[in-house]
């Protein structure tokens, strides 16, 4: 039974970093374990230009803890009025990794989303010209398909017809929560790839609704049944070469989680890695763990992988703190409500 593991050090291709108290408190928990991360602009207001992405990159790394080796990839939010020639120098400057895609109302910070996805077909054209990555935050947002359904409807009405139309361009389609999706991202050509968070392999919607409704465990996309579960768990530890790790980590305080009406995300920066380790053990699949944490997101991204590595080490159940002190309030910790085996003891 492998007790230790070594991988090459993983990034995180979908974060949420926040801004000011929240950022300073969040960072190290996410530098700690990972070399970079696609860092989401779906800041009040979005970092939508990139002025925008400069100045919030430079927020970044002033508040790096010291001896932090870690890389902010920018990314810029799309909207109606995005400019192709901003996004295609941002790019090619080394600036930005990805721009991000929000359905106008999709989730958190995303009222100024795109609506009508033909006023935005330029800069998609320009983006597969320029070989500028697409990540997307794949729901519908109409009033009337339920919402257990909106990813797998995202698919049929917007995502394929922009694929259809776009041809070359290379699309992430971001934290999946469906077997529909890992259906659709396992015909990729090699232009489309996918995320995976860590809650979506721990967690169905029993989790969020059976025995009193659990705050900290919602967010968008929201978990769907078990079903859907495993076949993310199947996709994500199968080794397939499009599929890679996003946590989409997501810190919203207590007070704001805990709420008649509570934020969407899950803050689970500080125990992805060792969470990773135990679904990817039970799933006998410790040696794809670096395929899917360190080694699949930099070949899409077109990046190298790292050179560091990260240790982690079978043991004693891992003792989750409850949760994060920030200057603006406790922020509460991912904990899959059962024993996790692993923990990292090097990185
Ligand atoms: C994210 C957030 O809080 O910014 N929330 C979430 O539930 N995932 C937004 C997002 O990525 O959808
Ligand atoms: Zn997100």
């Amino acid at each position: 039974m492998t007790q230790t593991l070594t991988l090459r050090r993983p990034d995180d291709w979908h974060l949420h970093l926040r801004d000011g108290a929240m950022l300073q408190a969040v960072l190290p928990e996410t530098t700690r374990h990972f070399a970079r991360a696609i860092i989401m602009p779906n800041l009040v207001p979005p970092v939508v230009t990139s002025a925008d992405a400069a100045a919030y990159r430079a927020r970044i790394l002033a508040a790096l803890p010291p001896g932090a080796d870690f890389t902010p990839l920018m990314t810029l939010y799309m909207t109606e009025q995005t400019d192709s020639a901003d996004v295609v120098a941002a790019h090619a400057s080394g600036l930005i990794a990805a721009v991000k895609l929000y359905p106008a109302g999709a989730t958190t910070n995303s009222a100024s989303g795109v609506r009508d996805m033909a006023r935005v077909q330029p800069v998609f054209d320009a983006m597969a010209e320029a070989g500028v990555p697409l990540c997307v935050h794949g729901e519908v947002t109409d009033p009337d398909i339920d919402i257990f359904d909106r990813e797998a409807v995202f698919i049929d009405r917007v995502l394929d017809p922009i694929r259809r139309r776009t041809p070359g361009l290379r699309v992430v389609m971001e934290h999946i929560t469906t077997a529909d999706a890992c259906a659709y991202v396992r015909e990729s050509d090699g232009t489309l790839g996918a995320t995976i968070t860590t809650h979506h392999l721990m967690i169905n919607r029993n989790h969020i609704l059976v025995g009193g409704i659990k705050p900290h465990y919602y967010c968008l996309p929201v978990a769907k049944r078990e079903s859907h579960r495993t076949a993310l768990v199947e996709l994500a530890t199968s080794g397939f070469p499009y599929v890679f790790l996003g946590t989409d980590s997501a810190p919203h305080t207590q007070a704001n989680k805990e709420s008649a009406c509570g934020c969407a995300g899950v803050f689970s920066a500080p125990v992805t890695m060792a969470c990773l380790a135990q679904v990817f053990d039970e799933a006998n699949a410790l040696d794809r763990l670096e395929a899917f944490a360190s080694l699949n997101g930099p070949t899409f991204y077109r990046m190298p992988p790292n050179d560091a590595t990260i240790t982690l080490e079978r043991g004693a159940p891992l003792d989750i703190p409850a949760s994060l002190e920030t200057g603006e309030g406790p922020v509460v910790l991912f904990d899959p409500g059962r024993p996790v085996n692993w923990h990292v003891t090097k990185a």
